[in-house]
């Protein structure tokens, strides 16, 4: 049971009420989810005095920590880390129960975010090399360097609780900020192992830890005015009402990383081979529970039947199982939901004309339904307009490139595409227009976030600002510079 927060530096122990958490993974034949545990159900009182800590660790600039010398900093960082990496074996396992993330990618989630803060700590020295340069133009002198926005509320998704929430705390904080933070529903209790940590690295009030529904903590924090930037990793819906609850919402600093539909684009002269690899781990890598999973297929008609008959057959291969057992690629969800909805998604696309093209295509069992492969995929369907954030993949044909690249100048979304071709002379003006639709282009490779040190962002309603360990700093700050003349 996790009954420990973090507000003013101060470990208190709740003794409200409090909400269960379950594992997605049953321990019985027939789906019965376990409890894991149960966390804390806080509400406005500790959602304010969370605030009123940061903002007197923040000082409106004056505090402890925006005024502490850098190497300080560095300092507090640095055993934070190392105090971080002692606690893997613990958060591993929880990242597996919690979320059902396989072995090997919930150790390359810790392992990650420990590199995430090492690289993000050099980054910073750098940024502190650079800002100890004056510039001279037109006889005026700058001393130029970045200086912390104030006061942080950061909300993580569940499908990274540890990598990507740290994408966001992680840079905040080492820019002098001060921070409120809420772990996801989902990879809440892996937080539990790191409250001793935060609390003795860093002074009272730079990290105050909340649990509970976002709602009840996150928004009367934000109908206070007080917090100066809003860090969120999730959809968009959350976004907008939180943004909205915040008086002042059109000056609000916004950090936000939200939903996708990235499209892979299959080329006629295509190596099938690769494509398909890599459209495989595109689509299903954790079950298509990423914000960079590939969500739409776009195949060229000379060689859409034999792609889709390829792809099915490696889809309905792919092993299912608990996140421990060896070589297991699907496992159980998560969000109790989600198999209704993806049926959902799959029923109205067979409605409207769609087929499921893979055998085991809409399978339930357990909390799980298979992954299905469904074609021909329009417009008017759910599965095409909906981020599905889950196991169904559509598929489309076109004749001409321009139908692909029509839909995605129509998307509300922007954030990445991968392109699978040969022909350099028809790849290179394809590449020109793709790169003004979204953020990253993914040659022959399916989409990702990494490596961390390249921008992560995305136009339209996928993103506001830019996530890296470059970036991120740059996001979490703004350039303040001391002027003098030459006289
Ligand atoms: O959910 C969105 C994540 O940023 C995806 O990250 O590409 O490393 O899996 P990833």
């Amino acid at each position: 049971e996790q009954k420990q927060y973090l507000i003013d530096g101060e470990l208190k122990t709740w003794t409200g009420n409090t909400t269960e958490v379950y594992s997605t993974i049953s321990s019985t034949e027939t789906y019965k989810p376990t409890v894991l545990g149960s966390i804390p159900d806080m509400g406005e009182p500790e959602a304010l005095e969370a605030l009123d800590a940061a903002m007197a660790a923040y000082g409106r600039g004056q505090g402890v920590w925006p005024t502490m010398h850098v190497k300080d900093r560095i300092e507090c960082m640095e055993n934070f880390v190392g105090q971080m990496e002692t606690k893997r074996d613990e958060i591993v396992k929880l990242l597996m129960w919690e979320i059902g993330k396989s072995l090997p990618d919930s150790q390359k989630e810790f392992d990650r975010t420990i590199e995430y803060i090492y690289d993000t700590i050099e980054e910073y020295k750098e940024l502190d090399r650079n800002s100890a340069k004056f510039q001279k133009h037109d006889g005026v002198y700058a001393h130029i360097k970045r200086g912390p926005l104030g006061v942080v509320l950061c909300l993580g998704p569940y499908n990274y609780p540890l990598n990507e929430t740290f994408a966001l705390l992680i840079p905040a904080i080492i820019m002098g900020n001060t921070t409120i933070f809420k772990p996801a529903k989902h990879g809440v209790l892996l937080i539990t192992p790191l409250l001793e940590a935060f609390q003795s690295s860093f002074p009272k009030g730079v990290v105050n830890i909340l649990f509970g529904r976002g709602r009840a903590v996150a928004a009367p924090i934000m109908q206070t005015g007080k917090v100066d930037v809003l860090a969120l990793i999730g959809n968009s819906k959350s976004a907008n009402a939180l943004q909205e609850q915040h008086p002042k919402s059109n000056r609000l600093r916004l950090v936000l990383g939200l939903e996708a539909k990235n499209p892979a684009i299959i080329l006629p002269d295509a190596d099938l081979d690769l494509t398909i690899d890599e459209c495989i781990a595109g689509t299903l890598s954790f079950n298509g529970q990423r914000c960079t999973a590939l969500k739409v297929i776009y195949v060229h008609e000379d060689i859409r039947d034999e792609f889709i008959k390829r792809y099915s057959k490696r889809v309905d291969e792919l092993k299912f199982g608990n996140p421990w057992e060896e070589g297991v690629k699907l496992t159980p969800l998560p969000e109790p939901g989600k198999p209704a909805y993806i049926q959902e998604l799959i029923d109205d696309a067979v409605e409207k004309g769609a087929k499921i093209m893979n055998q085991k295509g809409g399978q339930k069992f357990d909390n799980y339904i298979w992954p299905a492969v469904l074609y021909p995929v329009t417009k008017d369907m759910r599965v095409y307009q909906e981020e599905q954030f889950g196991p169904v993949i559509p598929v489309l044909s076109f004749s001409d490139i321009e139908e692909p690249l029509n839909d995605m100048a129509e998307s509300n979304y922007g954030q990445q595409v991968s392109l699978f071709g040969k022909d350099v002379y028809t790849l290179s003006p394809l590449i020109d227009t793709l790169v003004n639709l979204v953020c990253r282009v993914n040659l022959n490779s399916s989409c990702q976030r990494g490596p961390d040190v390249y921008p992560f962002t995305g136009r339209k309603d996928s993103a506001q600002a830019t996530l890296s360990v470059h970036d991120a700093l740059r996001s979490f700050s703004i350039r303040t510079f001391v002027a003098f003349k030459d006289n």
